[in-house]
């Protein structure tokens, strides 16, 4: 079995609310089954399977975690770290790395302990709260973006819409930047840098004018930063011709950065905006202006719920809202099509790409890196879930690259970018790959059937005991069938080859 095979269904831990200092661990005193759970949550169960004790604790005893649960009786504890002992654990073939060696890398020839980075925004705002990113693993953080403006946010800031679980799928913030005073935040690097040497400071910064952004970028070199990011795609800032206005126009992209760079010797990124139809002429420019990396994407702009009753969409402040930044696992699909953009701009071989946009898992991180992320960052998940997050991304990451033999992180960089095309007209059309439908799974609902024959070709009927049965004549192999069943019982299944338009 593969890491990136999942054995256990997050829909099964559903009710698991990820607790702090989780009451089913406090109960437990054998194990932490808190910790095997999160794992589960986050994609990481092989890595799981393999930090169980030889003896299976569960077998001897009355689940008081089950018990202890904030929601008793309401999650499957014991079966669940059961399926880690019977299910997942004999299909575990690689032994758990002994070290995190592969999962070093480098940001800008600077070395980093891991790929693994906070991105500039609220969870990375002020001493304590990098500090603790730091203990935690993190490699490094990006600070919440450094200004001279005077910030005053506002309140409430942010709205969510919610998966199934009641977790946050998509994020909306109206969130500026930082609110403490460039000198406070010049402390807080010559402290961070004094007692975490090692640990990677990217310093994001906005600029007014060509002066500020050389201005900003001097202050963080001499302060302890070990790059600046500056920061063109903010979508929140009142002024004109800041944040993500900046992103927008290659030429200012080109002269602010060429600013930076005059100012400082360290490595300087660009952050870009989403907020366009092509990212490559922005980066373009950021080249030009001799930027060593990108960084991408800052949130893209958004309306989040629009009150059916007072008609004021969300967050609402005294009964107004805003235009605001999207982010969140929702986003992902959307930057990693830019982070591909970029990874396949031959005009732009050689810089980083420091990529972001919706991880919250390794296996989130892994697909960037395949797309040629060069390290990693993360905001809405660890708004989510806390700083935590970073032991299953470490984890999974350093399972999966040790499973598949690759001697670090940087032997992945960009390799599913061969594979991509940016348009569809290059892909073979000749060739229709069938459902195939798993009897004993399938519970004889129908929506495979409902999906084929409202939004398919029609290919789909039930027999007597409600299981489908393909018209292979008809059916054109689009796969909705494979993606609305609940029961995950449709698979790939065999070929057919058309030779008819
Ligand atoms: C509340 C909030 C505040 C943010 N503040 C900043 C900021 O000050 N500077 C910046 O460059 N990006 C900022 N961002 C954008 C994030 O750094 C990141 O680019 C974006 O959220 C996508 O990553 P994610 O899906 O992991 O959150 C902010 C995002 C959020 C959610």
């Amino acid at each position: 079995m593969l890491q990136a095979e999942a054995r256990i269904p997050r829909a099964d831990m559903i009710r698991c609310a990820l607790c702090a200092d989780a009451p089913c661990s406090a109960a437990c005193g054998k194990l932490n089954p808190a910790d095997f759970l999160r794992s589960v949550w986050f994609r990481n169960e092989q890595d799981a399977a393999l930090r169980l004790p030889r003896e299976n604790p569960c077998l001897t005893c009355s689940a008081p975690c089950e018990r202890a649960c904030v929601r008793p009786g309401e999650v499957p504890i014991h079966d669940l770290i059961n399926r880690l002992y019977y299910q997942v654990k004999p299909e575990c073939e690689t032994p758990r790395p002994e070290n995190e060696d592969r999962l070093r890398c480098d940001l800008c020839g600077i070395p980093l302990e891991n790929p693994f980075l906070l991105s500039s925004s609220v969870v990375a705002s002020t001493y304590d709260m990098c500090a603790r990113t730091f203990e935690a693993g993190w490699a490094g953080a990006c600070f919440k973006t450094i200004c001279t403006l005077d910030i005053h946010e506002a309140s409430p800031r942010f709205s969510a819409i919610a998966g199934d679980n009641g977790g946050i799928m998509g994020f909306k913030n109206i969130e500026q930047l930082s609110d403490h005073s460039v000198a406070e935040n010049m402390e807080i690097f010559r402290r961070l840098k004094e007692k975490y040497p090692t640990k990677f400071i990217l310093a994001s910064i906005m600029g007014q004018n060509e002066e500020e952004w050389g201005q900003l970028a001097r202050m963080c070199q001499e302060n302890g930063a070990d790059a600046v990011e500056l920061n063109f795609s903010c979508p929140n800032m009142a002024e004109g011709g800041l944040g993500s206005d900046i992103g927008q126009v290659p030429e200012l992209v080109e002269r602010f950065t060429a600013a930076a760079k005059r100012a400082c010797t360290i490595p300087v990124l660009t952050k870009l905006t989403p907020n366009v139809a092509a990212m490559s002429p922005a980066a373009e420019a950021a080249r030009r202006g001799g930027a060593d990396g990108i960084a991408a994407i800052n949130t893209i702009k958004s309306v989040v719920g629009v009150n059916p009753h007072t008609y004021v969409s969300e967050p609402a402040v005294h009964g107004h809202s805003a235009v605001g930044g999207y982010s969140g696992n929702a986003v992902k699909p959307i930057a990693l099509r830019f982070i591909a953009e970029l990874g396949q701009n031959p005009e732009l071989s050689g810089m980083h790409i420091s990529a972001m946009g919706g991880i919250e898992n390794w296996l989130d991180a892994l697909e960037f890196i395949l797309l040629g992320g060069g390290s990693i960052q993360v905001t809405t998940a660890v708004m989510q879930y806390g700083y935590r997050i970073i032991d299953d991304l470490k984890a999974g990451l350093n399972l999966y690259l040790t499973e598949k033999g690759f001697a670090n992180v940087r032997e992945a960089v960009g390799l599913g970018l061969d594979a991509l095309s940016s348009t569809t007209d290059t892909l073979e059309r000749d060739t229709v790959i069938f459902p195939r439908f798993d009897r004993d799974r399938c519970m004889g609902c129908g929506r495979c059937m409902i999906s084929c024959a409202d939004g398919g070709h029609q290919a789909i009927t039930l027999d007597q005991n409600r299981h489908p049965v393909l018209n292979g004549k008809k059916c054109v192999g689009c796969h909705l069938c494979l993606l609305v069943c609940p029961q995950r019982a449709i698979t790939r299944g065999s070929k057919r080859i058309s030779h008819t338009k």
